[in-house]
């Protein structure tokens, strides 16, 4: 349970808003993070300690393509195909990436590794094509890039490094004031 397993970050991250329920989407990352997607039961848990309405984090899952209702692989690449990155060959990229992974968008590659996803706008148009994996952007890619990329990730998941970790993101600022 989130609740015993980071009581005093969550404690500390509570200290830091005026009310409770402002945390929300601090905790829906926690919660995802922990267990590789938001399940009914994660949002309920998250809803407990926020004293919210489960309906409220349901609606905040949907909304947010940076929360996952499905289970995902270990690394989520989102690539913008938005009007603007389309613009610079977004399309083609996400083409290319599915010819890699061997998977169409919005699935997992067998081995669990990667989820490929189209996303709308993450406010990068300008450096298209880019995409966002486990919140960390890439931008100007191509081909060679993209094969990099994933040859870097592959590495990392083989040496146990998990690329990146999401809960030192959301505690790092934590009691920094
Ligand atoms: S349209 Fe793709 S980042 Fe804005």
């Amino acid at each position: 349970m989130l609740r015993d397993k980071y009581a005093n970050e969550i404690d500390a991250l509570l200290a830091r808003f005026p009310q409770k329920k402002s945390a929300v989407l601090h905790l829906m990352h926690l919660a995802q993070n922990e267990y590789g997607y938001l399940s009914d039961a994660a949002m309920r848990e998250v809803a407990g300690i926020l004293d919210l309405d489960p309906t409220h984090i349901l609606s905040l899952a949907g909304f947010y393509s940076l929360f996952y209702e499905e289970p995902t692989g270990r690394y989520v690449l989102e690539i913008c195909n938005d009007l603007a990155c389309a613009l610079r060959g977004a399309d083609d990229f996400v083409d290319m990436a599915a010819r890699k992974l061997g998977v169409p968008p919005e699935s997992t590659t067998p081995d669990g590794l990667f989820t490929l996803k189209t996303v709308m706008c993450l406010g990068a148009c300008h450096r298209a094509p880019m995409l966002q994996c486990n919140l960390k952007f890439y931008e100007n890619l191509d081909e060679t890039r993209f094969d990099a990329l994933l040859a870097d990730l592959r590495a990392k998941a083989a040496a146990g490094d998990p690329e990146p970790s999401v809960v030192e993101r959301i505690f790092s600022y934590v009691g920094e004031r």
